[in-house]
C-alpha cells in the first residue's frame, strides 16, 4: 500500500455579500489586514487570514461568518469575491484522484471555533460581548434580499437652519411588520437607484435613536438621526447617497429597510447600572435611544445614574439640544463640549471628561458602569487616554481595568 497523500484543504473564510451591510468593522478589527473591500464588496484574502475570529463577534450583522472547505490552491481569489453577490455553495472536494489514502490537512479550522475575548489590542478595544444584563436582540429579520418596508412619518431637522450642518430626526413606521429593536442597534437603508456601474446600491447603516417601546411609546417606530453629507473624507464636495435621500424624504414615503443589526452595543437592564455616554454628533442617537428608555423606566425603580458628554462644533449644531438640556439634572448629568464657539476656546468631550474627573473615576470604580462611545473616529484615542489618566489619577491601573471592562460587556466603543 502507498503512503498517504497530503492534499491541502483550507476551511476558507468569507463575507456574505447579501448579508453584509458594508460597516467596515471587520475590516477596522482584522489584526493581520487579512480584510479589505472595493466599491461592491467586503472580502477576505485567503492567504493571509489566519481564522484568529477577532472579526467575527464585532460583525453587527454575521456576514463575517462563513466558511467554505476548498482545495487551497482552489481557495476564492479577491477579485472573484469583490464580483459576488451571494455566496457560492459548498463545493464537493474533487478527493477521488488523490486516491483513498488522502489525508486532509485543514488550515484556518475555526467551524464551531467559541471566540473569546482576547485582551486589548490595538484593533480590538472595546467589548465584543453585551452586559450580563442586556436583552436579547433580533438580528437579521430582513435582508438584502428580503427588506421589509417603513413608512416616514416624520422627518424634523434638529439643528439650527443657520448651520452648514444639517441633521435630521427621521421616524420610521412598520405598521403591523414585526421589528423588534433594542437601544444601541442599528437597521440598514436600502436607497433607490443604482451605482455608476448599474448596480444596486447596498444598505446604508444607522443607529436607531429611539427606545424599544418606539419612538412614540406603544408604536411600531423607530427613529433616525441622520446627517446630509455633502462632502467627502477629504472635504471635496458631494452628496452622499443615502443621508440626501433620507434627509429629502416626506411624510407618507416609503422606504426599503433591512436589519436590525448589532448584538453587543446594548444598554443593561439591571436597575442599578450606570451607563457613562460619550459621543459626538450623530453618535448621538444610541445615547438617546438609551437616556430615553431610561427616561421611561425611571418611575419603575431604576436608580443608576446617567452621565453625558456630548461634542458638537456649537450649541447650534448639536443635534437635541432643547429636549437634552431641558432634562432633570438629577436624571441625567449632561456635559456639553463646543469646538468652535466664536471667541470661546476649543474644547471636546475629553476635555470635559478631565473636568469632571471626580465623578468619572467614581463611576469607573462601580462595577455596575457600563460605558458606550459613539462618534468620530478621531475621539476614540482622546476619550481612551481621558478614562486612562482619570482611573490612574484615583489608584486603579488603567490596564487592568480597561480588560475588565472589555471582558464584562462593559466598555462599547461604535466610531467611523
Ligand atoms: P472640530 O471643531 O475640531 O471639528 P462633527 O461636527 O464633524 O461631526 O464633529 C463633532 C464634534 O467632534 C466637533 O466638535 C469636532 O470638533 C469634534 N471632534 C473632532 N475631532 C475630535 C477628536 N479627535 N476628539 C474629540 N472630538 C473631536
Amino acid at each position: 500500500m502507498s503512503a498517504p497523500v497530503s492534499i491541502d484543504i483550507l476551511k476558507q473564510h468569507l463575507i456574505d455579500p447579501e448579508i453584509c451591510i458594508r460597516c467596515n468593522t471587520c475590516e477596522e478589527t482584522c489584526p493581520i489586514d487579512a480584510i479589505t473591500h472595493d466599491a461592491n464588496n467586503y472580502v477576505v484574502k485567503a492567504d493571509v487570514c489566519n481564522g484568529c475570529m477577532a472579526c467575527v463577534p464585532p460583525c453587527p450583522t454575521g456576514a463575517i461568518d462563513n466558511w467554505r472547505t476548498v482545495r487551497r490552491e482552489d481557495a476564492y481569489a479577491i477579485d472573484a469575491q469583490f464580483t459576488w453577490d451571494v455566496l457560492p455553495e459548498e463545493r464537493a472536494l474533487p478527493v477521488s484522484e488523490a486516491g483513498s489514502d488522502t489525508v486532509p490537512v485543514v488550515a484556518g479550522e475555526t467551524d464551531k471555533a467559541i471566540p473569546v475575548p482576547g485582551p486589548a489590542t490595538d484593533t480590538v478595544r472595546g467589548s465584543i460581548v453585551p452586559p450580563w444584563s442586556a436583552a436579547k436582540p433580533y438580528v437579521n429579520l430582513y435582508t438584502h434580499k428580503a427588506p421589509t418596508r417603513a413608512t416616514v412619518v416624520g422627518n424634523y431637522r434638529l439643528t439650527d437652519a443657520t448651520t452648514d450642518s444639517a441633521i435630521h430626526h427621521i421616524v420610521l413606521d412598520f405598521g403591523a411588520t414585526p421589528f423588534p429593536v433594542l437601544e444601541g442597534q442599528s437597521i440598514g437603508i436600502l436607497p433607490p437607484g443604482a451605482t455608476a456601474d448599474g448596480r444596486v446600491h447596498h444598505a446604508r447603516q444607522y443607529s436607531i435613536a429611539s427606545p424599544r417601546d418606539g419612538e412614540r411609546p406603544g408604536y411600531n417606530n423607530v427613529s433616525l438621526t441622520v446627517k446630509r453629507v455633502l462632502q467627502d473624507h477629504a472635504g471635496n464636495p458631494t452628496a452622499g447617497v443615502c443621508s440626501n435621500y433620507l434627509c429629502d424624504l416626506k411624510k407618507g414615503d416609503v422606504v426599503s429597510v433591512i436589519g436590525p443589526f448589532g448584538g453587543t452595543f446594548l444598554m443593561p437592564n439591571h436597575p442599578n447600572s450606570h451607563l457613562l455616554m460619550i459621543c459626538t454628533g450623530t453618535g448621538s442617537a444610541p445615547m438617546r435611544a438609551m437616556t430615553e428608555y431610561r427616561r421611561r423606566r425611571r418611575l419603575k425603580g431604576a436608580t443608576g445614574k446617567l452621565m453625558l458628554f456630548f461634542g458638537a462644533r456649537t450649541k447650534e449644531e448639536l443635534p437635541y439640544f432643547g429636549p437634552l438640556t431641558n432634562l432633570p439634572k438629577d436624571f441625567i448629568d449632561t456635559n456639553l463640549a463646543f469646538s468652535r464657539t466664536p471667541k470661546q476656546p476649543k474644547r471636546y468631550v475629553q476635555d470635559a471628561m478631565r473636568e469632571r474627573a471626580p465623578d468619572v473615576a467614581q463611576l469607573l470604580k462601580d462595577d455596575n458602569t457600563h460605558i458606550y462611545v459613539c462618534g468620530l473616529k478621531g475621539m476614540e484615542d482622546g476619550v481612551l487616554q481621558a478614562l486612562k489618566e482619570i482611573a490612574e489619577a484615583q489608584g486603579m491601573p488603567w490596564d487592568p481595568l480597561w480588560e475588565r471592562l472589555r471582558m464584562e460587556g462593559r466598555l462599547h466603543l461604535e466610531t467611523y
